[in-house]
């Protein structure tokens, strides 16, 4: 394959319109999508919208006239079609750390209430350090047991008569390896445990089907592969047979089923409705549902499936090139499809910060991350399928190359750390 293949690749590609849904700077390989998506080229027309007339000119009155009231719900029944959800069982609400206590917290309720001898947390020893603090906030608060598996094999065989809840991340952020949600919801049901999926590398990237996989809960970050801006909003998902027995422990006044009655008590809304909890941020709603729609828009061409057969093909080209040009990492991702995000990780036990800052000094944008306790330190390269084109994949993997062949991670300014890695 040439870079000319590449080309072809991409002009040949149906889904190529796609990327001028964003505002991306020219001659850069942006691949770290997975973190924070570009920005939608309608989102300042209609961040400048919701200022100067809904805000500026409505005033107060844009909470009925402008809609306001209502966005938790409309941008959840969007994000709802692209995670296998109804309409009206998906709300936009705090962010994705909040939602997993909320979830975790009405989880664990409800197992209780089922059997008071069900007082296990079953998750991955590496999942995301957010969801690991948040149960282990969560099983010393409710005197639970967090039990942590290891390797996926693992999962199903933590599990048993004292679980509660498994939770796990469906894409796992170090490696890019997607579990399969369809079988370890089984194995959770027939151990008697619900079970939690946090999506935040999964909703926007690939088919994400709750119903259909037997998942219970489920919650998603609004700013990676939906696009909707740094720090946007998260989501919550409840299963419908869950949604009116599920008691959320932030009890906010507008999860109240009439907030506008001002009750002295508390009496939740029905349905997924409950788990929002305080006033939504306007702002960044408006922006975030700028970002869904980008993904949306892929609906007449295919939608998430074309995505995901896209970004497979990109994955598999920049693996195989990084291979070739870049043998001096590992690859931390799985090379199964089938086991594949939209993302991946190479490792190197010493030079990973780098040979991530060399590259990105060229233009080339991914990010890195820590390696697990023992474990390798990972280089991320996000495969938005949205807007990467397969050059970007050639060029990245060249870059990568040149990088490492001409030693210019030894530069001493890229052994300098930043705040944010
Ligand atoms: C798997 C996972 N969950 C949650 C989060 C972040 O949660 P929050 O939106 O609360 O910062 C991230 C952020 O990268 C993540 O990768």
């Amino acid at each position: 394959m040439t870079r000319d293949d590449a080309l072809a690749l991409d002009a040949a590609d149906p889904l190529a319109p796609l990327r001028a849904q964003f505002t991306l700077p020219p001659g850069l390989v942006y691949l770290d999508g997975n973190s924070l998506g570009p920005c939608p080229a309608a989102a300042p027309a209609r961040l400048r919208q919701v200022l100067e007339q809904e805000w500026a000119q409505g005033l107060i009155s844009s909470w009925n006239q402008a809609g306001w009231i209502d966005l938790p719900r409309r941008v959840g029944d969007k994000i709802a079609r692209l995670v296998g959800a109804g309409a009206g069982e998906l709300v936009v609400a705090d962010s994705t750390s909040v939602n997993l206590y909320k979830v975790l917290s009405a989880a664990l309720g409800m197992a209780a209430a089922a059997s008071p001898r069900r007082r296990v947390i079953v998750t991955e020893r590496g999942n995301f350090p957010t969801d690991l603090y948040i149960a282990q906030s969560l099983a010393a608060e409710h005197g639970c047991e967090l039990r942590l598996a290891g390797p996926p094999g693992e999962i199903a065989a933590a599990l048993d008569e004292h679980s509660a809840v498994l939770l796990l991340t469906q894409v796992d952020y170090r490696s890019g390896r997607l579990h399969d949600m369809a079988a370890l919801s089984a194995a959770a049901q027939a151990a008697g445990a619900l079970t939690v999926w946090d999506l935040a590398h999964s909703a926007g990237a690939l088919p994400v089907a709750l119903h259909r996989d037997g998942a219970d809960f489920a919650v998603g970050c609004g700013y990676k592969y939906l696009n909707g801006g740094p720090g946007a909003p998260a989501f919550v998902w409840v299963h419908p047979r869950h949604a009116d027995q599920a008691r959320q422990p932030l009890a906010g006044w507008l999860g109240h089923a009439a907030p506008f009655d001002f009750a002295p008590a508390y009496a939740p809304a029905p349905g997924i409705g409950r788990f929002v909890c305080g006033t939504p941020p306007i702002l960044s709603l408006a922006a975030l549902e700028c970002g869904v729609d980008t993904v949306l828009a892929a609906e007449p061409l295919g939608g998430l499936a074309a995505l995901r057969a896209k970004s497979l093909a990109l994955t598999r080209l920049f693996i195989e090139r990084a291979a070739r040009l870049a043998p001096a990492l590992a690859l931390a991702t799985p090379l199964e499809e089938a086991r594949r995000g939209a993302q991946v990780s190479l490792s190197h036990p010493e030079i990973g910060w780098p040979v991530m800052q060399a590259l990105i000094a060229r233009g080339v944008v991914g990010d890195f991350r820590a390696g697990a306790p023992g474990q390798p330190d990972i280089l991320r390269f996000g495969f938005a399928p949205l807007y990467t084109r397969f050059v970007d994949a050639w060029d990245a993997a060249a870059h990568l190359g040149q990088v490492l062949a001409h030693e210019e991670w030894r530069r001493p300014e890229f052994a300098r750390r930043q705040a944010v890695t």
